[in-house]
């Protein structure tokens, strides 16, 4: 059974031992430079990094950000960064159950969020492929080239 699981100082060197292939380092960044985009974030938006865990094991690690105010009337956006599956544990369905997991802890404990968007780099087929598959659409581009995909929820 895949957990997301906060990050806290106890499980801090679970978090930071998740690897990150070289081919991968383009994708996403490696756990310290997650946190320490978290904490280093304007106050917009709450941030939320989490480690992936399945029967106990660490396998990946994510992080997702939250309106602070409900700007929309009552609605509120997130948006999941980093996703990462560490790669001796690709192709088994976790990062399917990841991204389910996070949609399910934003409707359980974020109601007001209506609207979950995300970023995916060029090429990146195997995690455009996902988000599509749970109906993330692709919107338009960031300046630096990266697909916006947005899911209504
Ligand atoms: C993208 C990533 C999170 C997917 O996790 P995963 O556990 O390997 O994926 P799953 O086994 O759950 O597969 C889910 C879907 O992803 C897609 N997918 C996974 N591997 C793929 C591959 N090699 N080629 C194409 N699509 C692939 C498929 O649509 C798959 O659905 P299916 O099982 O119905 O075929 C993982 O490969 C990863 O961490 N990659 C490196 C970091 C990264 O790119 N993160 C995304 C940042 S936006």
């Amino acid at each position: 059974m895949l957990v997301l699981a906060p990050i806290t100082r106890d499980n801090l060197p679970d978090a930071l031992g998740v690897r990150l292939t070289p081919a991968e380092s383009h994708r996403v960044a490696p756990a310290a430079l997650m946190l320490a985009k978290c904490h280093d974030r304007p106050g917009a938006q709450v941030w939320h990094p989490f480690l992936v865990a399945e029967r106990g094991e660490p396998v990946g690690i994510v992080a997702v950000s939250i309106d602070r105010d409900d700007r929309l009337g009552g609605a509120q956006s997130a948006w999941v960064h980093n996703l990462l599956i560490q790669a001796e544990a690709q192709g088994r369905g976790l990062g399917r159950a990841a991204v389910a997991a996070i949609l399910d802890w934003l409707s359980s404990e974020h109601p007001s969020v209506r609207r979950v968007g995300l970023n995916v780099r060029a090429g990146n087929d195997a995690a455009f492929a996902l988000y599509s598959s749970f109906g993330f659409g692709d919107v338009g581009r960031t300046r630096d080239g990266r697909t916006i995909m947005l899911l209504e929820v």
